[in-house]
């Protein structure tokens, strides 16, 4: 399959949170990629009508792309659960509640597994990033990493359902893990993987 290629300077990141805006610039950088974000350019926040990660991914990088005239980025990523038939999934921010308290959203998941019972208790992140332009061209790249749920939660580093998520082959938590460990065998670091090497080959390094 032909991707497109990323040829130019400036690439809009279709989020709102300057920690995924961090992020995302300290890895597009040494391709010489400057990153703005999508809420310093203006461009609302598209609601998350999607049924898959990729669809919200797609739709929230269309939207800053035709809202901008220029590429944009936009991740969309949650934790599945196969004893919850994929849930929380994409609703995994929800799942969370108005005041984003991951503590409560992982005592539900836990309740959700003593409920039925589970004793699966497998789970896996899923990261899906859409490279978009204003042309409505799309080039879309999962990544997934594959565990275990541990209950109580350990570890007060990462964000979200970390404390919960042990990585197959590991024994501590993400939340307990030194960072850039995590960071080199997350769901998020191989989406990247596999778009840097489809639509950045071109670009110096
Ligand atoms: P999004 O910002 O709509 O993509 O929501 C993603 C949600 O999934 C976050 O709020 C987290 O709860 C969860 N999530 C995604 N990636 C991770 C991760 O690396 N660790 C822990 N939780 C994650």
């Amino acid at each position: 399959m032909v991707r497109r290629q990323l040829i130019e300077p400036t690439l809009v990141i279709a989020t709102h949170n300057k920690g995924k805006l961090v992020e995302i610039d300290a890895l597009m950088r040494p391709f010489g990629i400057a990153c703005v974000s999508a809420g310093d350019k203006g461009v609302s926040e598209p609601e998350e009508t999607g049924a898959t990660f990729e669809a919200n991914a797609e739709l929230k990088a269309l939207h800053s792309a035709r809202a901008t005239g220029l590429p944009a980025l936009a991740d969309d990523s949650g934790l599945c659960v196969p004893a919850l038939d994929g849930d929380p999934g994409i609703y995994s921010a929800r799942w969370a509640g108005p005041a984003k308290d991951f503590g409560f959203a992982m005592r539900k998941v836990e309740a959700a597994l003593a409920a039925k019972g589970a004793s699966d208790r497998r789970g896996f992140f899923v990261a899906c990033l859409t490279l978009a332009w204003p042309d409505g061209h799309c080039e879309t790249f999962r990544g997934e990493v594959h565990g275990t749920l541990a209950w109580p939660p350990r570890g007060d580093r990462g964000f979200g359902y970390d404390p919960m998520f042990v990585a197959e082959g590991e024994t501590l938590t993400f939340g307990e893990m030194e960072p850039a460990r995590k960071h080199a065998m997350s769901h998020r670091a191989r989406a990247f993987d596999l778009l840097t090497a489809a639509c950045l080959s071109g670009r110096a390094r």
